[in-house]
């Protein structure tokens, strides 16, 4: 027997290493669409749970720092980046692939990094769109938010703004690919999921489950964590129980088997919590995992009903776990696509009266629609003129040209969605023609592009009926100015001096009253002053001959 039991444990640690190197070999492996950015990092690793951590060092704004908490040594929380606290956005920019769904988890771990005695308070937004403002109240407490959505364009970008205290700081930035229709909604096209509570009920430690256990890298908390407000009121009689047996997961959200395979059981016929919801009150996706993992005898049942206060249509429908799962360790995933939940959840799970068991409950995960805000029409064509200059610092601010708030060298109009206004940027070093798609912003008032060495005549700027103030002095654009000007019906100002321009000004320019720069060739400056309109005209022009 002992001989047994010695040959059972060698086996069994075989076995262990057997284990250990199949799942190194796996996680070299990463999986696909994972992206795990170490902000402030200055090397690539892989953690102890095989996740592959890329620094964000070729990201140029910002400052890395490091941090130091004695009860936090994952490599990826001893640095941060932070930003001025100024009134510009800050963003990072991801590639994903259109029409497949993602969850981005951003982290925050302040530790204290700037000595400062006030808390940084900060916006983070997901491309246009407000998604949570990061609210810090103690140095070692990490910050999580992460949002589910659809991805409609090639790229995603996360941006840190409106510092309202402190410094805004980032720790991790985190992108994980579902598959196939995980997180489908009918509201997804207008609206982002941001999770509030993923929770793993009869869980055997505190520790949270997630990758590898979850494939997916969600974070299911352990309903064994304390937190003030959180899963409290619990019901008296409530047992943990658990299994090793396989529980088939591979459907709807696909929960990860081992959160399936521990749940809570309310032993006198309730299960009752109360938990805050962050970003709550407001319109939600709340559904709950069950899996038959109690060996049931056969004249016992388990039939419940979900009750939440002030929601009395919820209560007519009956879980039978066996039932709906068609069979026992099976997930069966009921929920609500779309509920209104108040900021303090309490939940009760009542057993029915023909019920000899009470309920039992595996996990739980409740997100809140966030309204996707729609960005500047303007943004792709801003973006292919800024394209041939992706080194410049200027064009790699990110995100949506104006939410929510504009790239430091344009101005937006207050319209949502907002339109482009002002184009500021002079002395850039922009080289060849002045990019036709300019025409193509129809709200500009203000074109300031002196300063540059522009080649090339001047664009037919008539569709820009709005434009106010031109600057294109200082460059080496040729050909003649376009009379097309003249037909800017709200023309203030407009600067063409220094240039290698050719011609007279059109004399539609001459009749309005306008401020014009405009330095002449030798030769046919002479033609100019003799024009009779000039000498019509001259009070309103101004002739600067530098
Ligand atoms: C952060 O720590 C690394 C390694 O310990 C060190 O090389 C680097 O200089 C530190 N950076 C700052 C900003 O203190
Ligand atoms: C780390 O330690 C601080 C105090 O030393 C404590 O407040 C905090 O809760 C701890 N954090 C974790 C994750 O244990
Ligand atoms: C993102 O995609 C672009 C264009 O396909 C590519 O040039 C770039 O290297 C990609 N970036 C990353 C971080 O993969
Ligand atoms: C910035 O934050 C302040 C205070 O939280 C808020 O009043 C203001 O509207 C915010 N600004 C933007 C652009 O979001
Ligand atoms: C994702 O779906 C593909 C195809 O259906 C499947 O082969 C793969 O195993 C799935 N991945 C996970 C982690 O479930
Ligand atoms: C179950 O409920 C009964 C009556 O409500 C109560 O007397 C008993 O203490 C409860 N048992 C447990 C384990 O809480
Ligand atoms: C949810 O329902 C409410 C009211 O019943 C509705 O106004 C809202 O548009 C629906 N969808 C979302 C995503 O909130
Ligand atoms: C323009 O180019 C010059 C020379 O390459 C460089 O020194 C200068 O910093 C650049 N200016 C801007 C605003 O990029």
């Amino acid at each position: 027997m002992g001989r047994g039991l010695f040959l059972g444990r060698g086996l069994f640690l075989c076995l262990l290493v057997f284990c250990t190197s199949v799942l190194m070999e796996l996680s070299t492996a990463q999986m696909p669409g994972f992206v795990s950015l170490d902000c402030g990092g200055s090397q690539s690793f892989t953690d102890e749970i095989g996740l592959e951590w890329t620094p964000d060092d070729h990201f140029t704004f910002g400052e890395r720092t490091n941090v130091s908490l004695t009860n936090e040594t994952r490599t990826q929380y001893t640095t941060l980046r932070y930003f001025p606290a100024d009134d510009r956005k800050y963003c990072y920019t991801l590639n994903v692939t259109t029409r497949t769904r993602y969850l981005i988890r951003a982290t925050f771990l302040y530790g204290d990094f700037d000595s400062n005695n006030v808390y940084p308070n900060f916006e983070i937004s997901l491309g246009p769109t407000f998604w949570s403002t990061i609210v810090i109240s103690d140095a070692s407490t990490i910050e999580v938010r992460e949002l589910i959505f659809l991805a409609s364009d090639p790229t995603i970008s996360v941006c840190l703004s409106n510092a309202t205290t402190g410094n805004p700081f980032i720790s991790t930035l985190e992108l994980r690919q579902f598959n196939g229709s995980m997180y489908f909604t009918g509201f997804e096209n207008q609206f982002y999921l941001s999770t509030s509570a993923r929770i793993n009920f009869g869980a055997e430690s505190e520790e949270p489950v997630r990758y590898p256990d979850d494939p997916f890298d969600r974070i299911w908390e352990s309903d064994s964590v304390k937190r003030a407000n959180y899963l409290v009121d619990v019901a008296s009689g409530t047992k943990k129980v658990s299994t090793q047996l396989p529980i088939d997961v591979n459907r709807d959200e696909r929960p990860p088997q081992k959160v399936m395979q521990t749940a809570v059981v309310g032993t006198n016929g309730s299960l009752t919590y109360r938990l805050n919801l962050d970003g709550f009150p407001g319109n939600g996706w709340a559904y709950s995992y069950f899996a038959e993992i109690e060996d049931l005898a056969p004249e016992d049942t388990r039939k419940f009903r979900l009750v939440l206060p002030g929601a009395p249509d919820i209560s007519k429908a009956v879980v039978n776990i066996m039932e709906n799962a068609q069979g026992k360790y099976r997930l069966y995933e009921p929920g609500f696509e779309n509920l209104t939940l108040p900021f303090v959840l309490s939940f009760r799970f009542g057993r029915t009266i023909d019920s000899s068991k009470g309920p039992l409950l595996n996990a739980m995960e409740i997100n809140k629609y966030v309204k996707k805000i729609d960005g500047s029409p303007d943004g792709g064509v801003i973006a292919s003129i800024i394209s041939p200059y992706t080194s410049a610092a200027w064009a790699q601010e990110g995100g949506d040209p104006c939410l929510p708030v504009p790239w430091t060298w344009v101005h937006c109009s207050s319209d949502s969605p907002p339109l482009i206004t002002a184009v500021k940027l002079s002395g850039q070093n922009l080289t060849g023609n002045i990019p036709s798609d300019i025409t193509k912003l129809s709200g500009l008032v203000e074109l300031r592009l002196d300063g540059n060495a522009l080649t090339g005549s001047i664009p037919d700027l008539s569709s820009c009926v709005n434009l106010e103030i031109i600057h294109l002095e200082n460059n080496q654009l040729t050909g003649e100015l376009p009379s097309s000007l003249a037909t800017l019906p709200k023309l203030k100002e407009l600067y063409v001096q220094n240039n290698k321009l050719s011609g007279t000004v059109p004399s539609g320019l001459l009749n309005k009253k306008l401020n014009l720069k405009w330095v002449q060739p030798l030769i046919s400056l002479t033609a100019m002053l003799n024009a009779p309109a000039i000498m019509h005209t001259s009070h309103f022009i101004s002739l600067h001959l530098t």
